[in-house]
C-alpha cells in the first residue's frame, strides 16, 4: 500500500524532487466523517484531502447493506474520480456495512473506522470484555462483534440511535442527551458486561460527546475513540507520522475540498463543529440514483 502513495523520488532531470503529497478521499454519510477528517489533519498533515458527505441521503444508520453499499460506491467513485489515490471510509455504519463491496469497487486502497477500532480496543483491554456503541444498522450487522471476537475479546454491541440526531441539534452538553447516554449506557455495563473495562465509540458522531459520555460511562472503562484511532491506521499504512514537534519543520497546510450531495451551506454550517475549523471549498453533487 505504501509503493502505491509514494511517487516520484526523482525529477527528469535526476535531480531530487519534493515527495508528491497523497491526496486522501474521505467518506461519510454526512458531517459526522468529518471527525475523522479532523483527527488525520492531526496525524498526517502531510496530505491534501477531499472529503464527500451524502447529506441528501443520511442517515445511514437506519438503512439497508444494499441501500448504504450501493450509496458507497457511488461515493467512492465520485472520491477516485477527483484524485483521491486512498480511501477512507469514516462513516462506521458504510465500513460495518459495506466495506467489502467498497474495497472491489475501488481502484485505491481503502480503509475503514472498525479494523482500527477493534484494534485499540484489544490494546486497551484487560478483561477481555468491550462495549460498543453505534446505529442500529452497525450494530445489527455485528461488525465490531466479528473483529473483537477474533481478537478473542468479548463484545456487547449497544445500539444508541437518539445519539445522532441530538448531535446533530447541537445538544453536545445538553441534560436530555446526557439522560439519554446514561439509559442507554446503563443497559449495555449491565449483567456480563457491568465489568466491560473498555468502550468503543462506534460512530462518527460520538466524538463530539467525549466529555458528556465520560461522565456517564463507569470510571474504571477506557474509552476508545474510532476517529483517533483510524488516523493513526492512516498515518502507518502512508510510514508518515508526525515527528516529534521542532525536529522536522511541517509543509505547507494540507488542501481541503469538500462535496454533499445536499445543501452547501448547511454543509458548512453544521461541518465547521465537527470539524473545528473553517469550511471553505464546499461543491454540490447531484449523484444520480
Ligand atoms: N456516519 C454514521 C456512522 O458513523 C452516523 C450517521 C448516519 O447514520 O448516517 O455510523
Amino acid at each position: 500500500m505504501k509503493d502505491a502513495m509514494r511517487a516520484e523520488p526523482t525529477a527528469s532531470d535526476g535531480s531530487p524532487k519534493a515527495p508528491r503529497r497523497p491526496t486522501i478521499g474521505v467518506f461519510d454519510s454526512g458531517f459526522g466523517g468529518l471527525t475523522v477528517l479532523k483527527a488525520l489533519l492531526e496525524l498526517v498533515p502531510d496530505a491534501d484531502y477531499v472529503y464527500f458527505g451524502d447529506t441528501a441521503r443520511l442517515p445511514y444508520g437506519s438503512k439497508s447493506v444494499e441501500t448504504v453499499g450501493r450509496y458507497a460506491v457511488e461515493a467512492a467513485h465520485y472520491l477516485e474520480s477527483h484524485g483521491a489515490q486512498m480511501l477512507v471510509i469514516a462513516c462506521n455504519t458504510a465500513t460495518a456495512l459495506a466495506l467489502d463491496r467498497i474495497t472491489s469497487a475501488a481502484h485505491v486502497p481503502v480503509v475503514g473506522v472498525i479494523e482500527p477500532g477493534a484494534e485499540a480496543a484489544a490494546l486497551s483491554t484487560k478483561n477481555q470484555k468491550i462495549v460498543v456503541i453505534g446505529t442500529d444498522a452497525t450494530v445489527s450487522s455485528h461488525a465490531y462483534r466479528t473483529a473483537l471476537e477474533a481478537r478473542g475479546l468479548s463484545a456487547r454491541e449497544k445500539a444508541c440511535p437518539l445519539l445522532v440526531p441530538l448531535v446533530e441539534e447541537g445538544w453536545v452538553e445538553h441534560a436530555v442527551t446526557e439522560q439519554v447516554a446514561h439509559i442507554y449506557l446503563t443497559e449495555a455495563f449491565a449483567d456480563g458486561f457491568r465489568n466491560a473495562d473498555t468502550m468503543v465509540l462506534g460512530c462518527t458522531h460520538y466524538p463530539l460527546l467525549k466529555s458528556l459520555l465520560r461522565r456517564v460511562t463507569p470510571d474504571h472503562v477506557n474509552i476508545v475513540d474510532s476517529a483517533e484511532t483510524t488516523a493513526r491506521a492512516v498515518a502507518s499504512h502512508l510510514g508518515q507520522l508526525v515527528p516529534a514537534a521542532g525536529q522536522e519543520e511541517r509543509r505547507a497546510l494540507p488542501r481541503m475540498k469538500f462535496f454533499a450531495t445536499d445543501s452547501v451551506e448547511k454543509f458548512r454550517r453544521l461541518g465547521e463543529r465537527f470539524l473545528g475549523h473553517p469550511i471553505v471549498d464546499v461543491q454540490h453533487v447531484d449523484l444520480k440514483e
